[in-house]
């Protein structure tokens, strides 16, 4: 039964109960991850306006549309079908031929070549047993000079102890991220204030790469 002296539930208790649908309402409209776009930046520096880019479990797609408005050919992967039915409607046309999406679950996910993986929030919701495969297509998969952006969720968030999430440490992150050139990681650790539905405690690491 609905309770009106609880706080109504937020993008945060969508994803703790795996309701993605529920989670893509949450953050309709969104603007991108700064991951993203920390990522975009430092193409744009090196004067590589544009490329080609995996947004890997893109959700409703608040980062697949960034990368298509600046002129990016995106493929965008997710297990949950309701993302892409809210995403092609906010495609422009003119970008419509940039974009292909593919309904695919993180251990069957085949990356192409490219020059960013992007993977907002997105690792952390991949079974442990599957992610150092996945991890290893996608670093496989940027070519050199290309950039990983995207959120790990560490060992000391309130989630590291379900059994179908993986979280890492700082250890661990940085292990991984070696033969890449970490151009940002970004440490958050904090509480959710009391008054929130469900608090719980965040540890995430933001992390901008370049593969040498
Ligand atoms: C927290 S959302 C992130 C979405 C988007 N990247 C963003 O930044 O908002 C996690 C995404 O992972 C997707 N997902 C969950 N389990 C998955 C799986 N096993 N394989 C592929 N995608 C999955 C969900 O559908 C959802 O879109």
């Amino acid at each position: 039964m609905l309770d009106p002296t609880r706080p109504a539930m937020g993008a945060k208790d969508f994803s703790a109960a795996d309701d993605w649908p529920g989670y893509f309402g949450a953050v309709l409209g969104k603007p991108p991850r700064d991951t993203l776009l920390a990522a975009l930046a430092a193409f744009e520096q090196e004067g590589v306006a544009a490329g080609f880019a995996v947004d890997l479990a893109a959700g409703e797609g608040r980062d697949t549309l960034a990368l298509l408005e600046r002129g990016w050919r995106v493929l965008a992967t997710d297990a949950e079908p309701r993302g892409f039915e809210l995403l092609w409607p906010r495609v422009p046309a003119a970008a419509q031929d940039a974009l292909t999406t593919t309904l695919v679950r993180f251990e069957d996910t085949v990356l192409p070549p490219c020059d960013l993986v992007n993977a907002s929030f997105a690792l952390p919701f991949c079974a442990p047993e599957h992610l150092p495969a996945l991890w290893m297509r996608m670093v496989d998969a940027i070519r050199p000079g290309g950039r990983f952006a995207g959120q790990f969720f560490g060992d000391r968030d309130s989630w590291a102890v379900r059994a179908d999430r993986t979280h890492h440490s700082e250890k661990e992150v940085l292990t991984m991220l070696d033969g890449l050139d970490i151009e940002m990681l970004r440490i958050e650790e904090h509480d959710d204030p009391p008054d929130t539905r469900d608090p719980k405690h965040w540890h995430l690491f933001h992390v901008v790469a370049r593969k040498r």
